[in-house]
């Protein structure tokens, strides 16, 4: 099987790009990724020998076409992905997950192939904070941030291909990631490596927005999942139901650092700031038998501490600009 992975050398992707590699030995892949900011050939630098690695914009209709026609499944991650920098600036946003998505979109058609359309809870808005709702497959798309939106209309797009013309897709809306090659603009791995490097973690606002937290080899195994026994047309919402404000993540991760739970700094909060995340997951786990195998957040914080820790000389050359990007705006 050969698969083409968009978006391979970011955080999710170079994961499931590891995944796949230790679990699957019949597959064949290449990864096409622009290399943006969030983009490291270093996080494949341990199986560069084992893929085909292209340096290109899935938005250039180009690169896409070649590629799209010589695999048989396309797993699409490449996007734009933090809500703070669609604040600063929209445009690569618009530019990588819509107009990147359509050029996906209509190589996919072209030639045939299969594809499995990666996204995120995000698209539904948010959720109050004194409620047990969940978002689920019936829940109307209400984005807040320009990446969200972006999100939002690259699913539509995906949808109105496979009703209009038939395309083989798959869509999955995944809930707040986390785990080893998370890009340190991010929550989780800004704070655990502000510690490591003597600065003060930064809460926005007072730290009681909830995301619901779900390991990348959990997200990358739904995945799988989803392609190998996922229903053409269908969307998949991925969660694990742990749910933690921003104030008790910061918290459990100062605890398994050793340090005192109140040991940080309240910071200017996210304008349109989405108050809370939670995913009803009952269809995948339901008509696919996926469940997270990590067994609970406490133990995946654990072990992405750990990562982070023996992988400075991946993070340490990046923290003096994102810090300095982040001081700008007061967080
Ligand atoms: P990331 O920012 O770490 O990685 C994105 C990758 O895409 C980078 O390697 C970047 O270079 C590449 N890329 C960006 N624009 C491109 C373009 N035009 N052409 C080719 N490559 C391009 O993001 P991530 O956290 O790994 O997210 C991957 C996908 O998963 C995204 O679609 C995101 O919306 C979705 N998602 C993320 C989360 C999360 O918590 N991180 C949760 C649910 C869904
Ligand atoms: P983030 O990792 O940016 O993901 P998303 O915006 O997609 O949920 O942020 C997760 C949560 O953490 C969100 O509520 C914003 C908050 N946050 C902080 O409190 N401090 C920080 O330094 C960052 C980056 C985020």
């Amino acid at each position: 099987m050969k698969l083409l992975i968009t978006g391979g050398a970011g955080f999710i992707g170079s994961n499931f790009v590891h995944l796949t590699l230790a679990t699957r030995p019949d597959v064949h892949i290449t990864v096409v990724d622009k290399l943006t900011y969030a983009g490291n050939k270093t996080n494949l630098a341990d199986v560069m020998d084992r893929i085909r690695f292209v340096e290109g914009d899935v938005s250039n209709p180009t690169v896409i076409d070649s590629l799209i026609a010589d695999c048989d499944i396309v797993v699409h991650f490449a996007a734009e992905s933090h809500n703070d920098n669609s604040l600063r600036d929209p445009w690569p946003f618009v530019q990588s997950n819509l107009i990147g998505t359509y050029q996906v979109l209509e190589a996919v058609r072209r030639h045939g192939k299969r594809l499995h359309h990666i996204s995120t809870d995000e698209v539904f808005g948010d959720l109050e904070l004194d409620t047990t709702d969940k978002f689920t497959n019936d829940t109307p798309y209400n984005p807040s941030s320009p990446y969200s939106a972006t999100k939002a209309g690259s699913d539509y797009l995906v949808r109105a291909w496979v009703r209009s013309f038939g395309i083989q897709a798959t869509i999955s809306n995944c809930a707040n990631n986390y785990g080893p090659y998370q890009h340190i603009e991010k929550f989780i791995p800004r704070q655990i490596t502000n510690i490591l490097s003597g600065l003060k973690p930064k809460l926005y606002g007072t730290g009681a927005a909830i995301r619901e937290w779900t390991h990348v080899d959990d997200h990358n195994r739904a995945i799988w999942t989803i392609l190998d026994k996922g229903k053409i047309g269908e969307t998949y919402l991925i969660g694990t139901n742990d749910e933690r404000s921003g104030k008790k993540t910061l918290e459990l991760i100062l605890e398994l650092m050793g340090k005192p739970k109140d040991d940080y700094d309240l910071v200017a909060d996210r304008p349109g700031h989405d108050m809370r995340y939670s995913i009803d997951s009952t269809k995948i786990r339901q008509e696919l038998g996926w469940k997270p195998e990590f067994p609970d957040f406490r133990a995946g914080l654990f072990a992405t501490i750990g990562w982070y820790r023996e992988h400075e000389d991946w993070w340490k050359p990046l923290k003096a600009e994102v810090e300095a990007t982040y001081a700008e705006k007061g967080q």
